[in-house]
């Protein structure tokens, strides 16, 4: 890290979140929580002011070729600026035909384009490629609810990307082989993590809390003249590898590789690639329906390995089940329907409105519980099939 880079990371480590946590707590404390145009307006100014001067440097100096995880590291503290810039009302892409960060933008175009990411900060710069210095990693507020928001979003990445490792595996392997069957149990397992950890969370974060400070810092901003989507938890491939593999969801749907297709440059480049790798795979459940067509030439360890497969179905179904019924709905949803119409605009950070994220975060889940759909590509009538040729009853 060059030492420019080095002092804008000590700056985004303290002043930005001392900055950021003043201004929560001031609008927090106002009738209007979602008002960020009252008060604070010193604070906003210099948080503007301390960061372009530290990035005005950056911009001189370009890329100084000092490797990918510098460059990344360095990406995902501009767009920390960027998208705080944007919570705060500085920038407002709806107001803007371009960001009025101008070497903010130029820097991360820059770097974004040289490492074939988007040009903004993602999930992966707040999660799973977040250093900690001295136990403390980077974030927008010392909020303890933004903390526990990250600790629980980096833990459920990690535990899903575990889940996906175990599934890929099986592909040289295949449906019969006897340690399939290894692999299978270490996914249900990393999967029943997952479902601990959206609990944990569920219980513990505070809704108001999240919605009116946390979530904020995650809308859509403009880099240049283009806008680009908020960054949410689900831009890793773990989780569509699993989607893939199981065959729950498939590659070749309009609609399920339209979302992977828009998420490409959100994930880290060797997530790209995994994903690329998992498009092309046949699934677990397409192994299966044609081994049972024959299943007496399938040999010993199929019909043990197809139990197991409905298992891990089931635990990925019930991760997305709780991903909508329980965080959207108690930390989006319900809070939305109190707030004013005029704030209602950009809740999510895709940008869409909000009826029409959760109709496709609906239909996401559909999927993953191979539910009884037939507008949609549920796998319902497969999964049945393959539970009534192992003489299991329905879920
Ligand atoms: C307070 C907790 C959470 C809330 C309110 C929440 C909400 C959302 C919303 C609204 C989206 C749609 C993106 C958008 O806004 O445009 C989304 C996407 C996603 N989130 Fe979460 N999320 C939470 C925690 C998590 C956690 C812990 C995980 C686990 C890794 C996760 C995984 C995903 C995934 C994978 C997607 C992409 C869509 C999909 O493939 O299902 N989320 N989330």
């Amino acid at each position: 890290m060059s030492v420019k880079a080095q002092r804008y990371d000590e700056w985004i480590r303290s002043s930005f979140i001392e900055i950021n946590s003043e201004l929560e707590a001031l609008y927090f404390a106002q009738e209007d929580r979602a008002d960020t145009s009252a008060g604070g307006e010193a604070l906003r100014q210099l948080l503007h002011d301390e960061g372009r001067a530290h990035i005005i440097g950056l911009h001189k100096e370009g890329n100084t070729d000092e490797g990918f995880e510098a460059a990344f590291s360095l990406l995902g503290n501009v767009g920390l600026y960027m998208g705080a810039c944007r919570r705060h009302g500085i920038t407002e892409p709806s107001r803007e035909r371009s960001s009025p960060l101008v070497e903010a933008s130029g820097l991360a175009l820059h770097i974004g384009a040289s490492l074939g990411v988007a040009p903004r900060f993602a999930t992966s710069h707040l999660s799973t490629h977040n250093s900690a210095s001295n136990g403390v990693y980077r974030s927008f507020t010392k909020l303890k609810d933004e903390f526990l928001f990250l600790d629980f979003n980096t833990r459920g990445i990690f535990a899903y990307k575990r889940a996906a490792d175990a599934l890929v595996r099986t592909v040289p392997l295949g449906i019969t082989h006897p340690v399939t069957a290894d692999l299978l149990l270490a996914a249900h397992q990393t999967l029943e993590d997952v479902a601990r950890y959206n609990e944990q969370l569920f219980e513990q974060l505070d809704p108001a809390r999240f919605f009116y400070s946390v979530r904020p810092y995650y809308k859509p901003y403009r880099v240049g003249k283009s806008e680009y989507r908020g960054a949410n938890a689900g831009d890793f491939a773990g989780i569509n590898e699993i989607d893939l593999l199981l065959g729950l969801c498939r590659a070749e749907d309009p609609s399920y590789s339209q979302l992977l297709v828009d998420k490409f440059l959100y994930m880290m480049p060797e997530d790209q690639a995994r994903l690329r790798d998992s498009m092309r795979r046949k699934s677990l459940m397409d192994q299966i329906l044609e081994g049972l067509k024959s299943p007496g030439s399938c040999g010993r360890y199929f019909e043990e390995n197809a139990r197991l497969f409905l298992k891990v179905c089931e635990a990925h179904g019930r991760t997305a089940a709780q991903h909508h019924d329980q965080l959207v709905e108690r930390f989006i949803e319900k809070p939305s329907s109190a707030l004013d119409e005029k704030h209602l605009t950009h809740i999510t950070a895709s940008g869409p409105p909000l009826e029409v994220l959760m109709a496709a975060l609906q239909k996401l889940r559909d999927l993953r519980t191979a539910a009884p759909r037939d507008d949609i590509q549920s796998r319902y009538k497969d999964i049945a099939a393959i539970r009534s040729a192992l003489g299991e009853a329905a879920s």
